[in-house]
């Protein structure tokens, strides 16, 4: 038997990452396509020295005590945990690393990706030529929204937000932000007006979300705050599904109390194929792909593999969380 330690990948991630990880560890990797079951990873967990996992898991006290007292290092492959009991972890001193950073900027590309094919409605207009409706080009039809001059609010001016505020920028938005932990410096350098939640709800004609989900801003947007906001205005968010009650926002844009929406996330995920929102007009879906360029993914990948592996061989992690 090596003498190495004994890690558990639970999903096949970018090969760099898992390249690194078999250099130092005796892997046990769940290779299917579909995340493997919890039932089955408190069976594959037992005895394993350090977990690298992804926000596909549900990583709670129960999957910890069945790793067993040798767990030594809970590395997520994503910036949010919010699928990791972290207090369970604190309690058992069990480290978690997570991989900010290196998919700030592709995640605020999905952003600005989502605020413009639901401003400019591009996805109806690609339906609007599959279903052969297009006949002429017409002074009046598919109108949409500018940017140029319009008022952005983000909700979180983190990482992910600022990077989202320098794209704005460039696109003559106006920039406002609810952000209480923000020093208003770095809001200020960024041309970024700090506001308080209200007052951005009220005044933004496009709201993006960009903070971790917690008990703070589980269904941070709801039927109150949903309708602080304009008639006209349109809600992005690629933070995470949860921080949006889906079907207050559902009833919202049926209602015409919102123009559009663009989700990169949902609650549950996959979102169910007879949820109404899919068939609204104006609303675009995507499955979770903020981070999903190859080198966002190679870099997530490297990046939990380091953590991992100093957790297992008891150094610091480079980006632990707790
Ligand atoms: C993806 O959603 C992440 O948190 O990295």
């Amino acid at each position: 038997m090596s003498n190495q330690p004994r890690v558990l990948v639970t999903r096949l991630i970018p090969e760099v990452g898992l390249q690194r990880v078999r250099q130092q560890c005796e892997v046990t990797l769940w290779s299917e396509d579909m995340p493997a079951p919890y039932e089955r990873l408190l069976d594959l967990v037992k005895g394993m020295d350090g977990l690298l996992c992804t926000l596909t898991e549900r990583i709670d006290a129960g999957l910890m005590d069945a790793a067993g007292q040798q767990l030594k290092v809970i590395s997520q492959m994503a910036v949010g945990y919010d699928n990791i009991d972290v207090a369970a972890a604190r309690t058992r001193g069990i480290p978690i690393g997570n991989t900010p950073g290196v998919l700030t900027d592709a995640t605020a590309d999905i952003a600005m990706a989502l605020l413009l094919a639901v401003s400019r409605r591009i996805v109806e207009s690609v339906d609007y030529i599959r279903t052969g409706q297009w006949q002429t080009w017409q002074p009046t039809a598919l109108l949409g929204t500018d940017l140029a001059g319009a008022t952005l609010g983000l909700i979180g001016l983190g990482r992910i937000g600022k990077a989202v505020a320098r794209r704005a920028r460039g696109f003559d938005l106006r920039l406002i932000a609810y952000s209480p932990h923000c020093p208003p410096e770095e809001a200020h350098a960024l041309g970024v007006e700090l506001v308080e939640l209200d007052y951005l709800l009220s005044e933004a004609d496009y709201v993006s979300i960009h903070t971790p989900l917690n008990e703070r801003t589980r269904h941070l947007i709801n039927r109150k705050t949903l309708a602080q906001m304009k008639p006209s205005a349109i809600l992005i968010n690629t933070a995470r599904g949860g921080v949006v009650d889906q079907h207050a926002l559902y009833e919202a844009l049926q209602a015409g109390k919102l123009r559009g929406a663009g989700l990169d996330v949902t609650d549950p995920e996959p979102i169910p194929l007879d949820d109404p929102l899919l068939g609204l007009p104006n609303i675009v879906i995507l499955p979770h792909i903020g981070s999903a360029s190859q080198r966002t993914r190679d870099r997530m990948a490297m990046m939990a593999a380091d953590n991992l592996i100093a957790g297992v061989t008891g150094q610091p992690l480079p980006t632990q969380v707790n």
